[in-house]
């Protein structure tokens, strides 16, 4: 730049001299070609001196332009390299992952207080180091990690989904419990974190890592098992109307033995095993069965002082049957494991057999299909195994207790037999106003003619309808 503004300077004073001098050669001298050859000379120097300066200059320009070019150029270059550089290192590392070696899942099991961690690598314990970015205080017994090649946790995962379906047959001290596998194989297995937090109940089905030892699931109940309902129904003597002298009955034969079993040894007697409630339906023999059990339950937990879990198994008759040959038996037996694993740890079982004319007919009867050939000595043999166990009762109903094969009813089995009768007047009135409560919303009319007093509406209400459904003439 400073180049050619030199130039241009120097090219000035050159122009601005030529033209004095030639002004002055056309004022003064009348014979200039004699006179003044030497300045001549001196003007056709000069005047090739700008020529080479002007051509100078012009070529000055061009290289300028030119290198303004080529800075051009350098800078679109400059960038295409670092679009080359970036993809290049994107390619690598893929490149990179691509041959990155496999890593390892395994089960975490613990810490160490030296800030290892026990894992269990396809069934090996091992020691490993854990990568600092993992929180070690977040891993959980029985939860999946995955390792480097050098056998690092770099990772954690949540829990393995799949595995062995065991069963709880107890509960170990020290978090470990103990699990039935296939053919009745017993292992003692580890609790898994998500379980420690679970309610394990004997029976219940539980997902098994075998690699680990670890069980870390609770799976749902099999269908067979959901035939029979667990919980301790909701229904309490207080529900049940009339019926009085029966459920004093129900209580000697079933409540006793579980509440003062001292007593029956001390006349020698053995307890009865079941009982069994007829009668026409729909008069409370399912309900009386409910409340039974709910009543020991509370009974043994006012007696012992401690929590006490009751069991009732219910089983329906009918959804017993299956069409399969020894389906239905071996549902039965189910039935009675499910109750003797319960009852082992002292908690009282009630088996309620209802609808039982349904399973356990009359051998031989050509009513049904031969089922029952089958089934009432699987039965039979059951309950009389029973003997060994305390703890089980067994209560059946039936409207067509006729129906039921005798040998189930025999003494030393059901022996105990309630008939649940229709009610009669006095009881209809109690049942009536076991439904039929103050609190129900009466019409307005009513209520007026009886002076707004809802107990006596109630009470002069109940009587009417009880009369009238007892009334011996239309
Ligand atoms: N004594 C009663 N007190 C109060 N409610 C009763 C009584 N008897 C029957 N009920 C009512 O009738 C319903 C049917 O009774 P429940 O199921 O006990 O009859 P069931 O004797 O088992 O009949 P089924 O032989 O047909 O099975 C009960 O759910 C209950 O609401
Ligand atoms: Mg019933």
């Amino acid at each position: 730049m400073a180049e050619s503004k030199r130039s241009t300077g120097r090219l000035s004073t050159f122009r601005d001299s030529v033209k004095k001098l030639t002004e002055r050669l056309s004022e003064g001298d009348l014979d200039p070609v004699r006179k003044n050859d030497e300045p001549m000379r001196e003007v056709e120097k000069l005047r090739i001196q700008i020529q080479t300066m002007e051509d100078e200059l012009r070529q000055l320009h061009q290289s300028r332009y030119q290198l303004e070019q080529a800075q051009k150029q350098n800078e679109k270059l400059t960038s295409t390299l670092q679009e080359a550089k970036a993809q290049i290192e994107a390619l690598r590392e893929e490149v990179d992952k691509l041959t990155a070696p496999p890593s390892t899942y395994a089960i975490f099991s613990s810490m160490n207080p030296d800030a290892t961690a026990n894992v269990y690598v396809s069934g090996r314990k091992m020691k490993v180091n854990v990568h600092p970015s993992i929180k070690t205080k977040e891993l959980r017994k029985g939860q999946e990690v995955v390792l480097n090649e050098a056998f690092n946790v770099i990772e954690s995962r949540g829990f393995d989904g799949q595995g062995e379906v065991v069963r709880l047959k107890d509960l170990l001290e020290g978090k470990r419990a103990l699990v039935t596998l296939h053919f009745d194989e017993e292992k003692v297995a580890d609790l898994g974190e998500p379980l420690l937090a679970e309610r394990l109940s004997v029976g219940d089905h539980l997902l098994y890592d075998a690699r680990s030892g670890y069980v870390i699931e609770k799976l749902p109940k099999s269908e067979a098992e959901e035939l029979v309902l667990e919980e301790v129904p909701d229904v309490s003597y207080e529900h049940i109307g009339g019926l009085s002298k029966e459920l004093e009955q129900v209580k000697d034969a079933v409540e006793l033995p579980f509440l003062h079993p001292e007593l029956f040894a001390e006349h020698k007697l053995s307890a009865p095993k079941g009982v069994l409630l007829y009668g026409p339906p729909g008069c409370g023999k399912t309900l009386i069965a409910k409340a039974v059990a709910n009543s020991i339950a509370k009974k043994l937990e006012h007696l012992t002082g401690k929590e006490v879990r009751s069991f009732f198994l219910h089983v329906k008759g009918p959804e017993l049957l299956n069409k399969y040959v020894g389906e239905s038996e071996r549902q039965v037996r189910e039935v009675f494991k499910k109750a003797k694993e319960r009852a082992a740890d002292g908690n009282p079982v009630i088996v309620f057999f209802d609808e039982m004319d349904a399973l356990f007919r009359t051998r031989g009867s050509g009513i049904s299909s031969d089922i029952e050939s089958t089934i009432v000595p699987q039965f039979l043999s059951e309950i009389d195994g029973v003997e060994r166990l305390r703890n089980v009762i067994v209560i059946g109903a039936s409207n067509r207790q006729d129906l039921i094969d005798p040998a189930v009813l025999r003494a030393g089995r059901l022996d105990v037999k309630i008939k649940i009768s229709r009610p009669d007047m006095l009881a209809a009135r109690e049942i009536f106003s076991k439904y039929v409560t103050p609190d129900l919303p009466f019409a307005a009319e009513e209520l007026e003619r009886h002076g707004g007093d809802r107990r006596a509406l109630v009470d002069r209400m109940v009587g009417l309808t009880v009369e009238a459904m007892y009334a011996m003439s239309e």
